[in-house]
């Protein structure tokens, strides 16, 4: 399977596990969601943390392919929330909290339903709702290196990371 060495990953084994991934091209930032996409089970909260253009939107494309969706994936830059409910596994609900003034927020905009579902939740700026967010299942920060990126991981559940493409810890 060539596309295995895209990337690859190191976790440690201790809790929380962490790991560290090389995505060397937005092919690499796919196919890792597509992967994890195969992974876990819902519900699951994932965090994407970054800056703008750190590749939280080409992730979640990734993790919206490997649960089946063919359709295109917009950015809820504006709309804050995408819902695709007639996915593999339960429905997704993408989230982009860029936009949010604070957690105050959530209800007033109906987002607290979506935050209730028991789908996965897959949210772009967490940290402009820290505190009002249900936990997350994985948390995953994006950061530029030379012409890619490296990707930070953390999750309570191996099971979730210990398919991924690594080498030993
Ligand atoms: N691993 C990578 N290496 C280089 N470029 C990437 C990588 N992953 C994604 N990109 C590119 O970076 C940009 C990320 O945009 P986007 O996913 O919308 O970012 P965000 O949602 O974090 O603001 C896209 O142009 C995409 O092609
Ligand atoms: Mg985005």
């Amino acid at each position: 399977m060539t596309r295995l060495a895209r990337y690859t990953c190191s976790m440690t084994p201790s809790l929380p596990h962490t790991g560290s991934c090389f995505l060397a091209d937005e092919a690499a930032t796919l196919d890792f969601g597509e992967r994890l996409a195969l992974q876990i089970a819902s519900p699951a909260v994932i965090y994407l943390r970054g800056q703008l253009g750190a590749g939280k939107t080409t992730f979640s494309r990734g993790f919206l392919r490997g649960r089946g969706h063919m359709g295109s994936v917009k950015s809820p830059t504006y709309t804050l929330v995408e819902p695709y409910e007639e996915v593999l596994g339960g429905p997704v609900f993408h989230l982009d909290l860029y936009r949010l003034g604070g957690g105050q927020e959530l209800a007033y905009l109906g987002l607290d339903d979506y935050l209730a579902t028991r789908g996965v939740l897959l949210i772009e700026w967490p940290e402009r709702a820290e505190g009002e967010l249900p936990a997350p299942t994985i948390d995953l920060t994006l950061l530029p290196q030379a012409a890619g990126r490296t990707l930070k991981l953390m999750s309570v559940e191996a099971s979730a990371l210990a398919a991924l493409p690594h080498d030993a810890a």
